[in-house]
């Protein structure tokens, strides 16, 4: 067995820790991931863990939700500037001038987003659950949080709600061009396009399959089709190819990486458990208050 991984064995043990990590992340990482998943997955096997601590293989708003989920608990992340820039593109002002604005109003958060974003929200969702949340809740009025493109996936699906939309996205999806997927559906034309909810409007128009990084993975293994353009991160595709050894997988440019979920390495790992840090550290009544739309998502997405 390689040293690293030995190491990390070692660590895990001595430390009762267990490794969490996002699909994004580099493909040794996900290699030696105790659970790996969606981010609906992640939140949702964070409320399992009985191990002390959890090292988050991903970007910051993952090891906060794990942190918010399981407050008494070490939570490492490997990098701590592995942040995630669209947590940070909606603000607490806004939210504040909507809720005056429209007296019934939900602010649904997506899970990318900061802890604080979540303290000022009524639920928060994730790319596997929003329709499923979205329709179930008493609101007409939604202002949904930070994502312009996600939000709008789901308002074309639920013409009955009055959606407000904020301007935030995910600098790799909303890059992804629908020329761009039109030129690789050209090459290939029996390829199927699975595309995440992310991206923009234009180019989820062009899909097969919309969802999640769960959901596409689950598709390409229901799937009768051979070949798939893959629309969303190129992380995806070590579970893609994984779990379906004779199908072939493509993307559709060569910018679907994100750098951030990139910087999680064993080295890292290493380091985070050797040195119990970067721990994630949220003061209590600011995890108190993004606990309630985060039950509320886990509630409502059973
Ligand atoms: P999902 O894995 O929940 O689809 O999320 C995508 C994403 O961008 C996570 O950062
Ligand atoms: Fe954020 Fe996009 Fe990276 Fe996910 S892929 S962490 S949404 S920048």
């Amino acid at each position: 067995m390689n040293e690293k991984i030995a190491r990390i064995n070692q660590l895990k043990k001595e430390k009762n820790a267990v490794i969490m990590a996002h699909y994004y992340v580099e493909d040794e990482v996900q290699e030696i991931a105790d659970y790996i998943g969606d981010s609906y997955y992640l939140s949702e096997v964070a409320t399992k863990i009985d191990a002390d601590t959890i090292v988050l293989c991903g970007v910051s708003f993952m090891g906060e939700s794990a942190k918010i989920l399981n407050p008494s608990k070490t939570v490492l992340l490997p990098d701590g500037n592995a942040d995630c820039p669209m947590a940070h593109m909606a603000t607490v002002e806004r939210i504040e001038e909507v809720r005056r604005e429209y007296e019934d109003v939900a602010v649904v958060c997506y899970v990318n987003s900061t802890a604080e974003l979540k303290t000022c929200s009524d639920v928060c969702v994730t790319s596997a659950n929003a329709l499923k949340i979205v329709e179930a809740l008493p609101n007409k009025n939604i202002f949904f949080i930070p994502d312009q493109n996600l939000a709008h996936y789901i308002a074309d699906k639920l013409p009955e709600k009055n959606f407000i939309f904020n301007d935030g996205y995910c600098h790799v999806h909303h890059a992804i061009t629908a020329e761009q997927i039109k030129a690789a559906k050209a090459e290939r034309p029996s390829a199927e396009v699975l595309v995440h909810p992310e991206c923009k409007p234009e180019v989820t128009a062009l899909a097969d399959y919309i969802g999640s990084t769960s959901g596409i993975i689950a598709y390409s293994e229901k799937s009768s089709a051979s070949e798939f353009i893959v629309v969303t991160e190129m992380g995806v595709m070590y579970e893609l190819k994984k779990r379906n050894p004779d199908k072939k997988f493509y993307v559709a440019g060569n910018m679907q990486i994100c750098p951030n979920m990139k910087k999680i390495t064993l080295d890292k790992i290493i380091a985070a458990l050797e040195n119990n840090a970067p721990a994630v550290e949220l003061k209590e009544d600011f995890m108190k208050k993004a606990l309630a739309p985060m039950e509320r998502m886990l509630e409502l997405a059973k």
